[in-house]
């Protein structure tokens, strides 16, 4: 695997290989890798003759000051894991290599109603950072195949409202991959290392509110379902953010079902300091 730290030397290799006529993939993330991380990096390997995995915190996407420091770092064992999958490249840019105009945003993405709900509503100015930074990333790799995951449901949805919005959608595919679990259900993710052991132990409720949610859907009014769902996570010492049922398509918030449309299940909980988020697609 090469590591690029400088932009001006990844595109110079990627370039290379782009005249070779080498697909490229690629699947950003902010590192403490697990393995969906890894899934998204096997995916890619598997269509793709580079692939590219990238590193980077981006301070911009953080609301809470506390969550950006106290963010994950385990670079060695990330580049292990990375090079054992089949990871070509790492790119891990500095601050100041992403930013070198500081951080101050410097466009608006109109991203609509996406922006208001869920995510959007309770990590005001999440997606702009988010936009910002991917926008800089793919202008940085340029990839054929873009990687990303179903845990973070609306975050998809996001990205391929960026791709289209900065004229990309006919270079890059957008592969969604499907969220690996631990054993007892809890969706893997970097924040999980955060979790005190009986905090550990209470945060599979997360999952298993959705579950109940998946297993008790009827054609209807759903509020019933939505309160009980809460209960599930407030019972297990969770603060809930939100917990709602949506359509899968576009995320619009569903109060009472027709028994027909595609739906998704939706939660965001704080468990102490940590804050937690999952989705189940139900029918
Ligand atoms: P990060 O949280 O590191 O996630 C990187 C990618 O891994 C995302 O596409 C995410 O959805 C996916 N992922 C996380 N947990 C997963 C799991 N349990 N199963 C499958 N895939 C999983 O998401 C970000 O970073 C950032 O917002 C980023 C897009 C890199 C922009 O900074």
């Amino acid at each position: 695997m090469i590591l690029f730290k400088k932009t001006g030397d990844l595109h110079k290799w990627l370039d290379g290989q782009r005249k070779k006529r080498k697909k490229i993939g690629f699947v950003p993330t902010m590192g403490a890798l697990h393995k969906g991380h890894i899934s998204l990096i096997e995916s890619s390997s598997k269509s793709n003759q580079v692939t590219v995995c990238s590193i980077f915190v981006n301070p911009t996407q953080f609301n809470d000051p506390k969550d950006y420091e106290k963010y994950p770092v385990t670079i060695e064992k990330d580049i292990e894991l990375l090079e054992n999958a089949g990871c070509d490249v790492l790119f891990m840019p500095s601050v100041t290599e992403m930013y070198p105009e500081g951080l101050g945003l410097p466009m608006h993405y109109d991203l609509g109603y996406l922006e208001t709900i869920l995510e959007g509503k309770f990590r005001p100015g999440h997606f702009q950072g988010v936009c910002v930074v991917v926008h800089k990333l793919l202008e940085k790799v340029l990839p054929d195949n873009l990687y990303l995951g179903q845990k973070d449901y609306q975050q998809c949805m996001v990205i391929t409202k960026l791709v289209d919005l900065i004229g990309l959608k006919n270079e890059i595919t957008i592969n969604i991959c499907p969220t690996l679990r631990e054993p007892d259900g809890l969706a893997m993710s970097s924040r999980n290392i955060r979790l005190k052991e009986d905090e550990r132990k209470k945060a599979v409720a997360i999952f298993q509110s959705l579950r109940f949610i998946r297993d008790n859907l009827k054609k209807g009014d759903l509020s019933v379902l939505k309160h009980e769902a809460n209960s599930l996570l407030t019972k297990n010492g969770f603060k809930t953010d939100y917990i709602e049922i949506a359509g899968a398509n576009d995320l619009s918030l569903v109060n009472e079902w027709d028994g027909k449309i595609k739906l998704v299940a939706v939660a965001a909980a704080f468990l102490n300091e940590v804050r937690l988020i999952d989705n189940m697609l139900l029918n």
